[in-house]
């Protein structure tokens, strides 16, 4: 069964929801505070987050993009008050894999759980051979690449992978860094040993340090007894630094003698401790340039700069779109059910689009659809409005004739009208047909809801 790490500062409902995880046989951790569930989080073991969302300092919102970051295919469950629905739509939009109203019911949670744990499994068991759409070379698991360009990154995984080489991986933020570096791993000898994610960029310099390397009790305030760091931790395993071009100049000299002894020392400690770690590294801003800036260190660049993957973007890599569309549409649907069909228009209107967000927009759009849709079928209306826009400008702009001009006002005027009773919609359908719950979601009042539905032209 996979483990359940439940954040709530209200001990009574820790309590409660770890009695009834028990029962049916989670393994559960709890934490009081969102510090508590990283560091938890950040140890390993954890498969599944339930957290609270309204929580100080750091609230459950906070709590999820911090996980997210660092495991962005981990099921995060939020539970809310009413109120605060419009939070969770939000945050489904991002990538929260659910939501959960208070007062909850037993079967509610546990049946969340239950496509939660059946997520993980299939996160980790489903093969590239169940893709007819992926040339069968690539068996990567979870790792879908058909586009020309892809397959040499799959090439290049391939080569790298059995050696413990030190890789630099390039590309815009959402583009598989983290992906293919799990990729590496998981197809490398080191492959039974730890991974270990850090990403440099969300921690200040000095915790970054003894997260790092660890830290001796009494090193400094808050250092009440001997810690070890990821380094030590990843032992035998890989250490994935993200967003490496954040790390402060002072920690890059410490990386760069910890890749050259293979041995690291803890913050105030006198020991070197001997660790054997591979280290890949990904950035999504120009590293090169860094160094011409003074802000990266050239002999740590060079040290990384040996073997490097360079991912291009989603939008010039469009081969690779409906393949990975049809991939999250699969990983989204519980074992069993119907796997929802990709409409044509739809397929359509993804491959129109530019993708800024890369793959994770991608993915997010179709959990979006996947959310909305109640039939097993994903019509282009299911799509997040942005990207239904930008397909529908498309199409229309193709199609305008030279009299489009002086009636260009009013027909914006409708579409607009239009798509403002589809999102209207949606919310109405996450919200089951509540109404008042979804006039509270969007923040309108009731009559302004009903007018903006009923049919009325001018309303
Ligand atoms: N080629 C791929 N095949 C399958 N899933 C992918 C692929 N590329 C990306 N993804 C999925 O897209 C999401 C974003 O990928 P990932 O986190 O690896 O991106 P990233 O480049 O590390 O982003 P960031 O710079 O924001 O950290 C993840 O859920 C990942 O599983
Ligand atoms: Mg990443």
């Amino acid at each position: 069964m996979s483990k359940v790490l439940i954040v709530d500062d209200e001990p009574r409902i820790l309590l409660l929801l770890q009695s009834l995880l028990k029962t049916n046989k989670y393994e559960v951790e709890t934490a009081r505070d969102g510090a508590g569930a990283l560091e938890i989080v950040r140890g390993g073991g954890v498969d599944i987050v339930i957290t609270d969302l309204r929580m100080t300092p750091m609230d459950g919102m906070g709590l999820f993009k911090e996980i997210h970051k660092l495991h962005p295919s981990m099921p995060v469950i939020l539970l809310t008050a009413y109120a605060s629905v419009e939070t969770a739509i939000d945050a489904m939009r991002e990538g929260m894999f659910d939501y959960l109203t208070k007062p909850f019911k037993v079967d509610d949670i546990l049946s969340c759980l239950a496509r939660a744990d059946e997520k993980v499994k299939k996160h980790e068991s489903l093969a590239l051979s169940m893709d007819a759409d992926t040339p069968p070379k690539y068996r990567f698991e979870n790792l879908i690449g058909s586009s020309p360009i892809m397959t040499q990154v799959c090439d290049m995984i391939q080569k790298v992978a059995p050696t413990a080489a030190t890789v630099l991986i390039n590309g815009e933020s959402g583009t598989g860094k983290e992906v293919i570096a799990k990729t590496i791993h998981r197809n490398s000898p080191r492959a039974s040993k730890p991974w270990v994610a850090v990403n440099c960029a969300a921690l200040p310099e000095n915790l970054l340090e003894s997260e790092m390397f660890g830290h001796v009790k009494g090193s400094f305030t808050g250092a009440y007894a001997d810690k070890p760091g990821l380094f030590e931790v990843a032992n035998g395993g890989t250490l994935f630094l993200d967003e490496i071009s954040s790390m402060p100049l002072l920690l890059q000299g410490k990386l760069l003698r910890v890749l050259q002894e293979r041995e690291i020392r803890r913050v105030g400690g006198t020991k070197d401790i001997p660790v054997d770690v591979r280290v890949i590294a990904a950035s999504n801003t120009n590293l090169e340039q860094a160094v011409v800036k003074g802000t990266f260190r050239s002999d740590l660049y060079y040290r990384f700069a040996v073997i490097t993957i360079d991912i291009p973007p989603l939008r010039e890599r469009k081969d690779d779109i409906i393949p990975l569309a049809k991939h999250f549409i699969r990983l989204e649907t519980p074992d069993g059910s119907p796997i929802p069909v990709l409409e044509p228009e739809t397929a359509k209107a993804l491959m129109a689009y530019d993708w800024p967000g890369n793959v994770r927009e991608l993915e997010n759009a179709i959990k979006h659809a996947l959310t909305f849709m109640s039939e097993s079928c994903l019509t282009p209306d299911l799509l997040p409005p942005k990207i239904l826009h930008h397909a529908q400008a498309a199409e229309a702009a193709s199609s305008s004739n030279a009299d489009s001009a002086t009636s260009g006002n009013a027909s914006l005027k409708s579409f607009l009208k239009q798509k403002e009773k589809e999102y209207i919609e949606h919310i109405l359908v996450a919200a089951g047909g509540d109404k008042a719950k979804a006039a509270d979601a969007l923040k309108v009042n009731l009559s302004t809801l009903y007018r903006k539905l009923s049919d009325d032209p001018n309303n």
